[in-house]
């Protein structure tokens, strides 16, 4: 069948450092590469965004070209031949990851400073011999007074490469940040330097988890966190129904910070809400039931093993059924289950008790 609208995707073969690729119309030269295991460097590039070619980390020599061409966006066509690695390259990204090391807070060991945040920009500079450079001092600011509890930026560790505000329009439409001023003064800002709260920022922090220099960070993570020995667990959120797949980060038994797996490996695509990034407190608060509790006779809640307080449910609702019939039974399941505990709930109520008395909070 003919279905209208349908764009027929061409596949064609191009060649990367002399080797033929497959490769289909639409895809870039960086799209192509890592299919292939060629790695292009990156610090602009995000899969869920439309390429801006901003940073120029990523240039490489296509045959008939003048010029080095950005592979996160320069799309492929048949034929093409396309280099990723030559001296002329090597040269230019030196040159411009020391440009990107004079322009930025560097530590003891003449590299950009670590934050609470994966520092892309710091791990491509350590492949380089830096060229000896005047610092910049660009009179660039953040937003002062900006009160919000869990985002910070750091003027200082920026490149300008947009991913945060390109996110925030194309993935969150919500257009809180953007690009403001202008020549040395451009940085990131929202209207009037206002307050992320004061915005139409949701604090998704999703801005966050793209930055490739760990200028944008958590407030509420450790500021040691990329130096900290952290577990990495991955969970689903408990929030609501959707089920986003999350990583909790623990050090010493106790979650220090929520990031979303890698954008394409869940269904979140790498997104996250406030409440699953930022709302893991309740963790760990004291008030928390951590064991079941069977009221005794003297009136009083007892902690009871899984197995006891399993058994204890069973028998109590067996014989409310036995003395009233199975529809005097009814079982409430809730939205910030997953879907395969709900799944489960009805099991129970339909197959062990007999009763299609199940209902969950989302259905109403
Ligand atoms: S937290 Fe989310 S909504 Fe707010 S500025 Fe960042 S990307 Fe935009
Ligand atoms: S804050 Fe980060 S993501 Fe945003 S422009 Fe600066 S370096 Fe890029
Ligand atoms: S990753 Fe291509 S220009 Fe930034």
């Amino acid at each position: 069948m003919n279905y209208p609208n349908t764009k027929k995707i061409d596949t064609f073969t191009i060649q990367l450092n002399g080797k033929s690729c497959q490769a289909m119309s639409g895809e870039t030269v960086v799209d192509v590469a890592r299919r292939e295991g060629i790695e292009i460097p990156t610090l602009c590039h995000d899969t869920r965004l439309e390429p801006a070619g901003a940073c120029r980390v990523c240039l490489v020599e296509v045959e008939g070209q003048r010029r080095l061409q950005p592979g996160c966006a320069w799309k492929v066509h048949p034929d093409m031949k396309v280099t990723t690695e030559s001296d002329r390259i090597q040269k230019h990204r030196t040159v411009l990851y020391s440009m990107y090391m004079a322009d930025h807070e560097l530590d003891a060991d003449g590299l950009p400073v670590e934050t609470a945040n994966t520092n892309q920009l710091r791990e491509l500079c350590k492949t380089i011999e830096p060229m000896n450079l005047e610092p910049v001092e660009a009179p660039r600011v953040g937003r002062p007074g900006d009160e919000n509890p869990y985002i910070e930026f750091k003027p200082d560790l920026c490149i300008l490469c947009a991913r945060c505000t390109r996110y925030c329009d194309e993935v969150e439409a919500v257009n809180a940040i953007t690009l403001a001023f202008r020549g040395s003064e451009t940085t990131i800002s929202t209207a009037g330097e206002r307050g992320l709260i004061d915005t139409s920022c949701e604090l998704c922090g999703g801005c966050i988890d793209t930055c490739p220099t760990g200028a944008l960070v958590e407030k509420k993570a450790p500021k040691n966190l990329v130096s900290l020995e952290t577990k990495t667990t991955r969970s689903t959120c408990n929030f609501c129904g959707v089920g986003c797949q999350l990583d909790l980060h623990s050090h010493n038994g106790r979650v220090v910070k929520i990031t979303s797996p890698e954008p394409g490996e869940t269904l979140n695509d790498g997104n996250l809400c406030v409440k699953g990034r930022f709302a893991y407190d309740f963790v760990h608060h004291e008030d928390r039931i951590t064991e079941p509790l069977i009221r005794g006779e003297d009136g009083e809640l007892h902690p009871v093993s899984w197995d006891e307080a399993i058994a204890a449910v069973a028998e109590g609702l067996t014989k409310v059924k036995e003395r009233h019939g199975a529809d005097s039974l009814g079982f409430i399941s809730s939205s910030r289950c997953t879907g395969e505990e709900n799944y489960l709930m009805q099991k129970l109520s339909r197959a062990a008790f007999g009763t299609n008395n199940i209902h969950q909070c989302a259905a109403t």
